[in-house]
């Protein structure tokens, strides 16, 4: 009997669901292997949700998320949403789906495909080998920190991380250090924030559970520093929403091109994947994107949603083999391509070698 997996969709803005069909293409292809019955439950979230129904993120969203096995997600946003009051901006939808799943955990891996190691900006020597994680805390932090205000002559956010939240992002970094590396380095500003000294006196506690993993901590300025200047000496960088947003997108450099890197939001009991990278208006309905991130992300799916180990390797080794023989998008096409590639042949190629690999 075949396995049934319910797959929420969510397409979003910009290039999303240019990026989500080629993922869905490699999906099936995978079916076809494999004896799954993906079930699909297209879904509106950001922009596009707005313009149809007023509301970023409909409570029938939320719902068909809930009622999934798992959630893959493409991209929000654009220039025509930005002037939105916040209640109504697209990313405020992606916020509170991953509030309202109690995804309070990010894995941004990075890790460089050898065949692309020129297509960093960074010497090949710095980046050949990097194979690191950012786990970025989700759900807390400034990014909903209260009190929020924006007044005539003044603004302001708030940066709050309660003991249980700094725990349970703690927790997640060494059991995925456990399975790596085990190296952990927290990256805060302890040197001049209190929110800060309080993560890194709960992170230095809740290592002592894993005695086989070495802790590290480091400023945030520095690591941003450290990314780019050696990048082999971090394993796993455990830091919050605000630094992890920033720091997975410098991070992302280092691989080539942010097009390239997947994502997994876990800890409620419904999982989001989505590509790293945004919605890229500019370059929208060209059918020039990258979908790798996005079939990356539902290999990420397979292997932590439905333990489907060996369906997600098939996908990472489709991906490998479809770059060592030269097949690119654009914004990788100038190291080493044989063949320049749209949206939609590179997916078919990926879904081709799914079959073959
Ligand atoms: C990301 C994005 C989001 C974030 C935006 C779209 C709200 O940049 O997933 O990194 O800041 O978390
Ligand atoms: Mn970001």
């Amino acid at each position: 009997m075949a396995k049934v997996y319910k797959i929420a969709v969510i397409k979003g803005d910009g290039i999303g669901p240019e990026i989500v069909d080629e993922a869905i293409k490699v999906l099936d292809a995978l079916a076809s292997v494999y004896d799954f019955d993906f079930r699909y439950n297209e879904l509106l979230m950001g922009g596009a949700a707005y313009e149809i129904t007023g509301d970023p993120l409909p409570p029938e969203t939320i719902e068909g998320c809930k009622a999934a096995d798992a959630v893959l997600f493409g991209a929000i946003g654009g220039e025509q949403w930005d002037n939105l009051p916040r209640e109504k901006r697209p990313e405020t939808g992606l916020l509170k789906l991953r509030s309202a799943l109690e995804l309070y955990a990010n894995y941004r891996p990075v890790k460089v495909y050898e065949e692309l190691v020129e297509a960093s900006t960074l010497k090949p020597e710095v980046v050949s080998g990097v194979d690191l994680l950012v786990m970025r805390e989700l759900t807390g932090g400034i990014y909903f920190g209260e009190p929020r205000e924006k007044l005539e002559d003044k603004a302001y956010n708030t940066m709050v991380y309660t003991k249980a939240e700094v725990e349970r992002i703690a927790h997640e970094a060494f059991k995925a250090a456990m399975k790596r590396d085990k190296r952990v380095c927290s990256v805060d500003k302890a040197n001049v924030l209190e929110v800060s000294q309080f993560w890194r006196e709960i992170v230095e506690e809740v290592a002592k559970a894993y005695p086989e993993v070495s802790l590290s901590h480091m400023y945030v300025d520095n690591a941003a520093m450290q990314l780019v200047r050696n990048p082999k000496q971090f394993d796993v960088i455990l830091t919050g929403n605000i630094f992890g947003d920033i720091l997975s997108d410098e991070a992302s450099m280092i691989s080539g091109s942010i097009g390239l890197l997947p994502s997994a939001s876990v800890g409620g009991k419904v999982a989001l994947y989505e590509p790293i990278h945004g919605s890229a208006p500019d370059i929208a309905g060209q059918g020039i994107a990258n979908p790798i991130a996005t079939i990356a992300s539902a290999a990420m799916m397979l292997r932590y949603s439905f333990g489907e180990e060996e369906a997600a390797d098939k996908i990472e080794s489709a991906i490998e083999q479809v770059l060592k023989e030269g097949y690119r998008t654009r914004d990788i096409a100038d190291y080493g391509a044989k063949e320049i590639c749209s949206t939609t042949e590179i997916g078919s190629y990926i879904a081709e070698y799914v079959a073959k690999v």
